[in-house]
């Protein structure tokens, strides 16, 4: 089938060398390990754990460390097939020129494709961030840029339909938190032009432009200048951890690690599991970037020996740090206070908790900094990918053209700032951070499917391979296990998935939620045990390995706490990506060629 063809692991490696040879444009190998793991704790470390961890923290309270051991163990399963591809294929490209090695090109688009989620949409989140970091850092020493300057048209529309569905009492209350007065203000002192006001996120759109301005210069400023960023930020996440940590103790708050929930019961887990599910987007962002370490492929020094190192290592660090960054923030402060708190490192400092003043200050430089170096890991690695797309003949030739004095992707690097730029005008964080986890755990479902399928290789030296272990018994037995233990702990949990009835569900009931919408989390969970069961009965048959079945499973169970907006979004993505493909890419690939 034309659709599945596949490229051959030696004739991409054969390609990239020749590319490499052929033309002296080549890109330079200059990345050793330690620059890698810097480029992996750079893309990790950043809007993640400054920004969102305050609403995954208000959702599902201290509870929320299992999420992020959870996706902890699904990254680092993940980061073992990336590995694995990586030292087969040392080549730049990332998942998508793995998935065209063991899906066929079909896939491989659709993974390229969803990859643009994953770097470029996943920039525009961070560049939101860093924008609230850097004004608010800005307020600290008393200069202010007026707010229809420092916040996205859709947020300042949102808060303004919020607003006029508030009684008179809940106005008061909306009116009352500092980032809604702000979005309200921008609305009504924008100037207008035609009608249409004029608000936009500056701040984000200069740090795209001036990031942009930097990957076009050239990979070893970049990776100077990242080296750099990384230290200081690796050295204020630690000072938070301790300061933190020791005003925990000493203050004698770790009873804030049992809150009470609305219902006055003290938990752990306040929310429940549903609670700590319901944070999925913005935790598994935070862990997001390990994989970017895998587009360097082509301008690191031994790829096959320090890629996976650099990927693990790099993910090791962040998972120990996730979970006491929030230990320590659900320690310093009560979970509930957490709500829409876009700054939450910074905030445990303030005046009302822990009151240390130098700490909000260095955090909130640090975050600048932190976000700083995300944003050029990401910016560097969608122009990587396209390049490899391209040379495949998916998309046309100029991906590929490489500046002739700073010997990087220039064409696909101007591209990338656009597409991250423009919609910093037209979109809104929530909405972004959805849309780049869900992209992200799909192209992670894949990497970890297609490690299944590529013919297992006899361990070199020097080189990275992933141990086997057979899964014919272990992975189904696993399976049962947790399926029985389930039904025995919690025998309500496999009858309550069947069951659709939501009379009881208040949003519902009043019209305000459809029933798809209340159903989904149900629908999806449905799907990944069935999945879970047939992977079982293929494995007793296969034989698959099974470091990628637990990749792949754990991933599956990440999706599922994806909601309906987020999966229709992501659907249309796809299908404007297949459009593209048959219309483009199909016809022009080289595998069609040849
Ligand atoms: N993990 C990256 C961040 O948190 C994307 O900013």
């Amino acid at each position: 089938m034309s659709l599945f063809r596949k490229k051959n692991i030696d004739t991409i490696v054969a390609d990239a060398q020749a590319n490499a040879d052929g033309h002296s444009t080549g890109l330079s190998r200059v990345l050793t390990l330690k620059d890698l793991t810097f480029f992996g704790i750079a893309a990790i470390i950043g809007a993640g754990s400054f920004s969102s961890l305050g609403s995954a923290v208000f959702s599902g309270g201290p509870g929320v460390v299992i999420l992020f051991i959870i996706c902890g163990i699904a990254c680092a399963f993940t980061a073992f097939c990336y590995s694995e591809f990586a030292s087969r294929i040392p080549v730049a490209g990332s998942a998508y020129t793995y998935a065209y090695a063991s899906f066929g090109e079909l896939f491989a688009w659709i993974i390229g494709w969803a990859l643009v989620m994953e770097y470029s949409v996943g920039n525009i989140y961070v560049a939101f961030s860093w924008s609230d970091y850097f004004t608010s850092f800005l307020e600290k020493i008393n200069i202010h840029i007026p707010d229809f300057l420092t916040c996205s048209y859709a947020e300042a529309k949102g808060a303004i339909h919020k607003l006029a569905a508030c009684n008179a009492v809940e106005k008061v209350d909306f009116l009352s938190k500092k980032a809604n007065l702000e979005l309200v203000n921008a609305w009504n002192n924008a100037s207008q032009i035609g009608g249409l006001r004029l608000i936009l996120d500056l701040p984000a759109l200069v740090i795209n432009g001036l990031i942009t301005y930097l990957v076009f210069r050239g990979v070893k400023e970049s990776k100077n200048f990242s080296n750099i960023m990384v230290i200081l930020k690796l050295i204020v996440v630690a000072l938070v951890i301790i300061v933190g940590g020791y005003c925990v103790f000493h203050l004698n708050l770790s009873g804030n690690w049992h809150p009470a929930n609305l219902q006055g019961e003290h938990n752990f887990m306040p929310n429940g599991f549903s609670g700590v599910m319901a944070a999925v987007s913005g935790v598994f962002f935070a862990y997001i970037g390990f994989d970017a370490v895998s587009v360097l492929a082509e301008e690191s020094k031994n790829p096959q020996r320090d890629l996976p190192r650099g990927m693990i290592l790099s993910l090791v660090i962040c998972t120990v740090v996730y979970i006491l960054l929030t230990l320590v923030l659900t320690g310093a402060v009560v979970y509930s206070k957490f709500e829409n708190v876009g700054d939450p490192l910074a905030f445990i400092f303030e005046k009302d908790n822990l009151n240390v003043g130098w700490m909000q200050f260095l955090v909130a430089i640090c975050a600048v900094v932190a976000m700083t170096s995300v944003l050029l890991v990401f910016q560097m690695g969608q122009p990587r990918i396209w390049m490899s797309m391209s040379r495949d003949g998916l998309l046309p030739k100029v991906f590929q053209t490489i500046h002739p004095k700073y010997k990087t992707p220039s064409f696909a690097t101007i591209l990338t700032g656009l597409v991250v730029g423009v919609p910093i005008i037209f979109t809104d964080k929530t909405f972004v951070l959805d849309f780049t986890s869900i992209g992200t755990l799909f192209a992670f479902v894949l990497v970890c499917g297609g490690v299944l399928l590529i013919p297992r290789k006899e361990k070199e030296k020097g080189k990275f391979h992933l141990p086997y272990i057979n899964g014919q018994i272990i992975f189904p037995l696993l399976i049962v296990i947790s399926i029985i233990f389930i039904t025995i702990k919690f025998p309500e949990y496999f009858p309550s998935l069947f069951h659709f009835d939501f009379s009881t569900n208040a949003d519902y009931a009043a019209g305000k939620l459809s029933f798809m919408d209340v159903a989904t989390p149900q629908i999806s969970l449905i799907i990944f045990w069935v999945s879970c069961i047939v992977l079982s009965i293929y494995t007793f048959i296969k034989n698959f390995s099974l470091i990628p079945l637990l990749g792949l499973a754990s991933c599956m169970y990440l999706l599922t706490g994806m909601t309906k907006t987020n999966w229709a979004w992501f659907i249309g993505w796809l299908l404007i990506g297949l459009v593209i493909y048959f219309i483009y890419g199909r016809h022009k690939s080289k595998l069609n060629k040849s």
